[in-house]
């Protein structure tokens, strides 16, 4: 374990240890199964502990772990103040939670309050109760429209696909912004933002350490009848804070709560929201009278491009310090193409992200260079990691690993697949469980079949063909992640520049350098270069594709 005691100890001690956290994202499904059904457990995390601070990143966000039916990825929690029998038990969650402190780890986990699942014992009751009852005042039931209120009460669409209405049994229908299992909550019902308070403390009362908030905008809504039909609005041109949905004003009073929650422990907890919401309208969720963080997944959006990564870190630095948070900054998550197969793309056409059309080819076309795309990725989180401020790693980019492209039909699990008919191929491909060996069983996932069939390519990438390479994707990783330990400053950011359009230089505090060439020509290079994202030929140029940490 490279993580000095004494490191921990401090860290621990520290109310501000989220500002400049490394932060690896956890889905517990897909990381290691220590029972051998296929499935990724409490235990398996628990096991894998050494390899997390071997890796020098700072903590854990854990991905939900609740009990449920896995309608979406396990997005939708039949109970929030439990674990999933398949992935565990309390005793296992505090044995995970002890050894993650034990080596000097904060535990993150996710809370997805916009929704329950369908099995959670209030929607059972709400499908039980009479329409109008307190029981279903708790979610959004609506009579529909039409004769015999057979049409829905408006036209919204799920954000999978089909309608966000669901008719039940006495005629009534409810909303599901996400999938059918996931009926949205009335956060206008005192006694649903009174349970999510208890939630809260529930699990910082059990050490957990911060909060990932399943997308925080959603939460309140305009329920004034009648619902709005979304043809009838303009989306592109509504003014900020008026969508009937997203990103409402009073969603903040929800917030201003849960930081009184937070504040009420030593160190407070913290929290960062995910909010897809305008840039300008970032800085509230993530103010200290608020979450304290939110993602900006701006680079997580762009192209591998100079001037774009400039903009986006330039505007970021500067909404973080209005908001007095920290910037975050995240390449990958559960929910998108990994950035390795992003950048071995050509860039995309139109509003799809790369990876889009590639993904629904089965990974055939357009045609991924996976050399230039796991070059560039390092490239990216090696710049990423010198930023200022949160990064959030995704379990499996250390290794470089690309998405799983070739997924067979009945091997999806994703309600975004199934939701559009095979018009989104979905998620799963950046969800096959991890190599850890370079044979055996799953890769040492486990002892048994993983749960997504995982590709054969997937065992010269495995932790154990990476771990002695000191040219492995693993090994920049946690050279990267043990330096910057050491190089970390003030959250300051000053350009250097000196290289031309097409290369970023930046400088922060303490003479720390970061380089970057997203050229196609190799320009020169510094002296006092300690380390590079690839391996150069001359130490004097740093070539395209590039980043180079200089001190
Ligand atoms: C968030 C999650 C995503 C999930 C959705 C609904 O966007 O990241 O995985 O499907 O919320 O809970
Ligand atoms: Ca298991």
């Amino acid at each position: 374990m490279s993580t000095p005691l004494s490191t921990a100890v401090d860290v621990a001690a520290d109310p501000n240890w989220w500002r400049q956290a490394v932060v690896y994202q956890i889905y517990p499904r897909s990381f290691a199964d220590a029972n051998g059904d296929g499935i990724g457990d409490l235990a398996g995390i628990t096991s894998r502990v050494e390899y997390l601070a071997s890796l020098g990143v700072d903590a854990v966000w854990l991905s939900p772990f609740y009990p449920s039916a896995l309608a979406d990825g396990g997005y939708d929690v039949d109970d929030y103040r439990d674990v999933d029998p398949k992935l565990g038990t309390l005793d296992d969650f505090d044995e995970m939670i002890g050894a993650l402190h034990a080596a000097g780890l904060k535990l993150i986990v996710d809370i997805v309050p916009n929704h329950t699942s369908n099995r959670h014992e209030w929607f059972r009751q709400a499908l039980a109760a009479e329409p109008g009852s307190a029981e279903r005042n708790r979610y959004i039931f609506r009579d529909g429209k039409g004769p015999d209120g057979a049409e829905p009460p408006s036209d919204w669409p799920s954000m999978f696909g089909g309608s966000a209405w669901e008719r039940v049994p006495d005629g009534q229908w409810y909303l599901h912004l996400f999938a059918t299992e996931q009926p949205d909550l009335n956060w206008d019902n005192r006694e649903v933002r009174d349970d999510f308070l208890t939630t809260l403390r529930f699990w910082a009362d059990r050490g957990v350490d911060g909060f990932r908030v399943d997308v925080a905008h959603q939460l309140v809504k305009d329920l004034r009848e009648p619902f709005p039909d979304r043809a009838s609005l303009d989306l592109d041109n509504l003014p900020h804070g008026s969508h009937p949905f997203e990103d409402r004003d009073e969603v903040h009073e929800i917030y201003a709560e849960w930081r009184q929650v937070f504040n009420e422990y030593d160190p407070p907890r913290t929290a960062v929201a995910e909010a897809w919401v305008h840039a300008s309208r970032r800085a509230r969720y993530a103010s200290p009278l608020g979450l304290g963080q939110a993602f900006n997944f701006d680079l997580l959006q762009s192209d591998f491009d100079a001037a774009s990564f400039r903009r986006i870190i330039t505007h970021n630095l500067t909404d973080a310090r209005q908001s007095g948070a920290s910037s975050t900054w995240v390449f990958s998550n559960h929910d998108v193409v990994r950035h390795a197969t992003r950048y071995g793309l050509p860039a995309a056409q139109g509003k799809h992200q790369n990876g889009h059309a590639w993904l629904l080819s089965g990974g055939t076309s357009p045609e991924l260079d996976v050399d230039l795309g796991i070059r560039r990725a390092r490239a990216a989180t090696l710049l990423m990691l010198a930023l200022p401020g949160s990064g959030y790693l995704y379990q499996g980019e250390e290794l470089g690993l690309h998405e799983v492209g070739d997924l067979p039909a009945d091997a999806m699990q994703d309600p975004a697949y199934f939701r559009s008919q095979g018009v989104e191929k979905g998620r799963d491909g950046c969800r096959v469980p991890l190599p850890w060996t370079v044979d055996g069983p799953s890769f040492g996932f486990g002892t048994g079949t993983a749960h997504l069939p995982q590709p054969a390519w997937f065992g010269p990438e495995s932790v154990q063909a990476q771990d002695d390479d000191p040219s492995s994707t693993l090994s920049l990783y946690r050279r990267a992640l043990s330096l910057r330990r050491k190089l970390q400053a003030a959250e300051e950011l000053e350009w250097v520049d000196d290289l031309g359009d097409s290369v970023l230089h930046f400088r922060r505090p303490g003479g720390w350098e970061s380089i970057t060439n997203f050229g196609a020509e190799p320009v020169p290079l510094p002296a006092g270069v300690v380390l590079t994202s690839s391996p150069l030929g001359d130490e004097t140029v740093l070539p395209p594709d590039t980043t180079a940490w200089i001190s």
